[in-house]
């Protein structure tokens, strides 16, 4: 007998505002051609004035507990993966859990860039697993429009806001790699890549800071890095990539995706895709795809999914599980 993570709905939340790669035109020397061809992103959605991740997290937390058919209280944790929370402290997280209405159980931020769901995934896993708690609430939600320089053409055109949430309730499983929910998960990070991706502020400049990054090696490790992590956590699960329905990654750059599939020898047409609606979202890009493409039914009960992404830290991982 083996208690799993097992999926009991999931939701998410677009902020209102869509921005064409048009607008970029007019703001930095780009076009809406080379945003498409080099990153795939054709639109993104900013968060409006005063409208802050909490903000967000909370409306995709509202469509996955009524998917699962849930109320607040019935929830024991919140883990909110984000790099952009309200303010330095308290969580971001806690202000969710305030939101909803919800007077019992803890809250706390993961960090993990945009990395950062499949870190919660797996944290929220040992929650479960370990029965200091039944029903998990895993949110992503990201407002990277706040942390861009607007001057800095290969960046700025590349991210967006969003948010989505998944519940995660404990079952009493076979312990086989039949069995729906989580069914093994991988991480990694190595600090010496810290100045690929960073944002330049925060406590120790007295700012907030803007993104910077070093596209090309980021691309580079990505690449490498997401291939290895996604068949590291299918081999500890005991599957292979051809018993893979769905890859659900982490929506940075088309090719990226393309590149990861590829070497996992999947092809594209079971992939989620979302990064051409959604731009980079961070945090925000898996629990998005996932809600997105169960919207569009894709993804279906009993599919075998694998979730991989990579990000600042460098941070990256995956995490294998039946919907
Ligand atoms: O989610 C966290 C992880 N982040 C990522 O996964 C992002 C990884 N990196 C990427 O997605 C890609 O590297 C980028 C989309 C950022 C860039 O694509 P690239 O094919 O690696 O382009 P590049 O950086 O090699 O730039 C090619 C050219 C450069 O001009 P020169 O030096 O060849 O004259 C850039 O200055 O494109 C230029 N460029 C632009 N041109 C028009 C850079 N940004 C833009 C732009 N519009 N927005």
């Amino acid at each position: 007998m083996t208690i799993r993570a097992v999926v009991k709905g999931v939701g998410h939340y677009l902020p209102d505002r869509v921005v064409p790669n048009s607008e970029f035109e007019a703001i930095v020397d780009t076009s809406d051609e080379w945003i498409r061809a080099r990153s795939g992103i054709e639109r993104r959605h900013f968060a409006a004035e005063g409208q802050n991740t909490s903000d967000l997290a909370t409306r995709a937390a509202q469509a996955a507990l009524a998917d699962a058919g849930l109320v607040a209280d019935d929830i024991d944790a919140i883990i909110l993966a984000t790099s952009t929370p309200d303010l330095t402290f308290p969580a971001a997280a806690t202000m969710v859990q305030a939101a909803l209405g919800m007077t019992r159980g803890f809250a706390y931020d993961v960090q993990a860039v945009c990395a950062g769901f499949v870190f919660a995934l797996s944290n929220a896993n040992a929650l479960i697993v370990s029965g200091q708690a039944q029903r998990v609430l895993v949110i992503g939600a990201e407002t990277f429009s706040r942390l861009m320089n607007w001057k800095d053409r290969s960046t700025c055109v590349l991210f967006g806001d969003g948010a989505g949430a998944l519940v995660l309730e404990a079952a009493t499983s076979a312990g086989t790699s039949a069995d729906r929910g989580i069914l093994s998960t991988d991480l990694n990070s190595d600090g010496r890549y810290r100045d690929l991706l960073y944002v330049n502020g925060g406590v120790s400049t007295g700012s907030t800071g803007y993104l910077v990054m070093e596209g090309k090696e980021v691309f580079r490790h990505a690449i490498e890095k997401l291939a290895e992590t996604a068949h590291r956590a299918l081999d500890k699960a005991g599957l292979t990539p051809d018993q893979v329905d769905w890859i659900v990654p982490h929506q940075a750059n088309i090719r990226i995706i393309e590149g990861t599939a590829k070497r996992m020898q999947v092809p594209m047409d079971r992939v989620v895709v979302t990064v051409q609606d959604h731009g980079n979202t961070s945090a925000a890009s898996i629990p998005l795809a996932l809600s997105v493409g169960r919207d569009r039914g894709q993804i279906k009960p009993g599919d075998l999914l694998v979730t991989e992404a990579i990000g600042g830290g460098l941070a990256w991982g995956s995490v294998v599980l039946r919907w």
